[in-house]
Order: C-alpha cells, then sequence, then structure tokens
C-alpha cells in the first residue's frame, strides 16, 4: 500500500479524528501565508503591529493594517482543502477541526465542529473591558470606541504575548488526546501551543499524518508525510471514502 492509501485507509476506520490547520490551507483561496517563501512577513512585520502595546500606541496603524486584511479575506472563498475537510468531518463519528487561521473559511465552506485557536478576523472587542461587539464598524469614520466602558475596540484575534482563549485550548486539547487519527495541515508547526498538539496526540496512541509543501520539525516524527499541497493532496483522498 502507498502512503495515501494507508491514510485513506485510517480515515475510514477512524471513530475519532482531530486535524490542525495552518495558513497553507488558505494559500490557494489567495490569503498569503506568514511564513515560507510567498511569506506575507517578508512584506509586512505583524510581530510589530499584532500585539497589545502597538495597539495602545498606534491604534491607527493597527487597525489600518486588520482592515486591510479583512477587506482582501472578505473576498476570497474557501478551496478544495476546506471542501475535503467538511466532507472528511461527515464520515467520521467524533471530528475536531483545530485551526489557527482566523479568516473564516473553515465555516464558510461548512465544517462543523470548529476551534478557533488564533481568534477570528471578523470580530471585534473592547480592550479593556473584553465585551465583544457585533457593531459594523465603519473605521474610515475614525476609530471605535466600546459602548459600555468608552475603551478601543480592537480585533479579536490573539496577538503575540497573549494567552489563548482557555474554552478554545482545552477542547484542543481534549481533541488531541482522544483522538485515534490526527492530521497536521499546511502548518510551519513552529508557533506553540498549538505545535505541540501533534506531540500530544502521537503520545497518547494517535497515528500523526502531515501534510505540508515542505517539511517541518513535524515531519521526522509523523507516520506519514505527504509532501504537497493540501488542497490537491486532500480532494483526491476525498474520492476515495
Ligand atoms: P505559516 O505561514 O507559519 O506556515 C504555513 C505553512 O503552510 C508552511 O509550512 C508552508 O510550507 C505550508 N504551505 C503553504 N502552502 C501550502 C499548501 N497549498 N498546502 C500545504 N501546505 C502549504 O502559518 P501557520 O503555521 O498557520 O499566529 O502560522 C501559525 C501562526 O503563526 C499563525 O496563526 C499566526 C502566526 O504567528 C498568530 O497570529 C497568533
Amino acid at each position: 500500500m502507498t502512503e495515501i492509501q494507508i491514510f485513506i485507509d485510517k480515515i475510514k476506520n477512524s471513530q475519532n479524528m482531530a486535524v490542525l490547520t495552518g495558513a497553507g490551507v488558505s494559500a490557494a483561496s489567495g490569503i498569503p501565508t506568514f511564513r515560507g517563501q510567498a511569506g506575507l512577513w517578508k512584506k509586512y512585520r505583524p510581530e510589530e503591529l499584532a500585539n497589545p502595546q502597538a495597539f495602545r500606541s498606534h491604534p491607527d496603524i493597527v487597525w489600518e493594517w486588520y482592515a486591510w486584511r479583512r477587506d482582501l479575506i472578505r473576498k476570497v472563498k474557501p478551496n478544495l482543502a476546506h471542501y475535503a475537510l467538511v466532507e472528511i468531518e461527515k464520515k467520521i463519528p467524533a471530528f475536531t477541526l483545530i485551526t489557527q487561521n482566523i479568516d473564516n473559511l473553515h465555516q464558510l465552506s461548512g465544517s462543523v465542529n470548529v476551534v478557533e485557536l488564533h481568534g477570528n478576523i471578523m470580530k471585534s472587542k473592547c480592550i479593556d473591558c473584553n465585551l465583544p461587539t457585533s457593531d459594523n464598524l465603519n473605521l474610515k469614520a475614525g476609530l471605535p470606541y466600546c459602548r459600555s466602558c468608552g475603551g478601543l475596540i480592537r480585533p479579536d484575534v490573539v496577538w503575540f504575548g497573549e494567552s489563548l482563549q482557555i474554552d478554545a485550548l482545552n477542547k484542543a486539547q481534549t481533541a488531541a488526546m482522544e483522538c485515534d487519527l490526527f492530521l497536521s495541515l499546511g502548518t510551519s508547526a513552529l508557533v506553540e501551543p498549538a505545535a505541540s498538539l501533534p506531540y500530544l496526540a502521537k503520545a497518547n496512541g494517535a497515528f500523526l499524518v502531515e501534510i505540508n509543501m515542505e517539511e517541518t520539525p513535524l515531519s521526522s516524527q509523523t507516520d506519514i508525510f505527504l509532501i504537497g499541497q493540501a488542497e490537491k493532496i486532500l480532494s483526491e483522498i476525498t474520492h476515495y471514502l
């Protein structure tokens, strides 16, 4: 059996699968990845913008950067990788999709059990009282402020130096510990605590598969490493499920 055939077999027999996705999954939709050849970080330095101190000092610049990304993300659509994950979710009794992406494309494609580890770029909250806002922000009209406490409204995403939402992290860790099959998909597997999830799954007996365009620090630890585009490999696999 080829490695792809073994993976298909594992999916068919899985009772509980967890998938960790990263920016590579949205690359085919036209959203640049953070790292790698065409990485966003070559043009911008988000670590300078995506942190609470930067936001308090220069909220206008940080909001401008997020408004640009929101506009980009509003225009793009899910790709074959997102849709393949929807098909896989339908076949497996328990399935958890853990994503580091903040672009909402998994939900848009129809995935149901999605855990957003790094938040959602379309959501906003108060930087002081944390109250979420559903206001349709008109950023061109000036900086947005909280209706309740008057604090600045910020994007509801996890920034450098901030902790993940505890509920999301708990769900992700439980899924990793309980699954029999874990797939790391289109992520550089560098950013903690997400990067530890595949190891947690493996330590608890899961079969570990990775799909990426290039080797990552995780690749040598996997049971199967499939090199290539997520959208191509996964859409091929769904034909056999
Ligand atoms: P990265 O940009 O670090 O990694 C993207 C990975 O996707 C790379 O390993 C690429 O080789 C791979 N890749 C690119 N195109 C692909 C394709 N079509 N199919 C398969 N793989 C492909 O993105 P993440 O791992 O998601 O966090 O980055 C993790 C976190 O780092 C982000 O969520 C962000 C950043 O700091 C926060 O902003 C908190």
